[in-house]
């Protein structure tokens, strides 16, 4: 696909971003699963769900306008998970590792406010009502992941990681 216009510059960065998600999708269980700390793998099993239905919205987005939502696979996505998962496997401590889990989702997490505010950003300058209520809907969850997660690495995970 050619990219000559605002509107396909918005499209095909919604389809990057549906490919995050749908990355995210897979990669969550495997961190859950990872997890030692009960809050932790709960946070992360709850933006599971979250990011399910992000995919969704984006899905739903895409199909509007008439584009295939598979269209692009996100390689900083998939450089960003490599490195999580190659992290997560040179840890072996329960505590650091958890500590490391939390650096790596918010990594993530932190890309993802960035490319739904752009998005956001763009859909109101296309008069994209819809678009725009749904992106603004999926910014609030992962900015709210985002603050659960500095919220468990500060109280208990951080110090936990920083005793062994
Ligand atoms: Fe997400």
């Amino acid at each position: 696909m050619n990219v000559d216009s605002f509107r396909d510059m918005y499209i095909a960065e919604l389809q990057e971003l549906r490919s995050v998600e749908a990355q995210l999708v897979d990669a969550l269980p495997r961190m859950a699963d990872e997890a030692s700390h009960m809050e932790l793998k709960q946070a992360i099993q709850t933006h599971l769900e979250e990011t399910r239905s992000q995919q969704v919205r984006l899905d739903a987005i895409l199909r509007r306008h008439g584009a295939e939502p598979r269209e692009h696979v996100d390689q900083a996505m998939q450089a960003m998970l490599r490195e999580a998962e190659k992290w997560a496997g040179m840890v072996r401590d329960q505590d650091l590792r958890d500590a490391g889990l939390i650096a790596s989702a918010q990594r993530v997490e932190h890309y993802e406010i960035a490319v739904y505010g752009s998005l956001a950003t763009w859909a109101k300058l296309l008069g994209l009502e819809d678009d725009l209520q749904a992106l603004l809907s999926s910014l609030e969850e992962e900015k709210q992941t985002d603050e659960i997660l500095t919220g468990l690495a500060k109280r208990m995970v951080n110090p936990d990681a920083a005793a062994t």
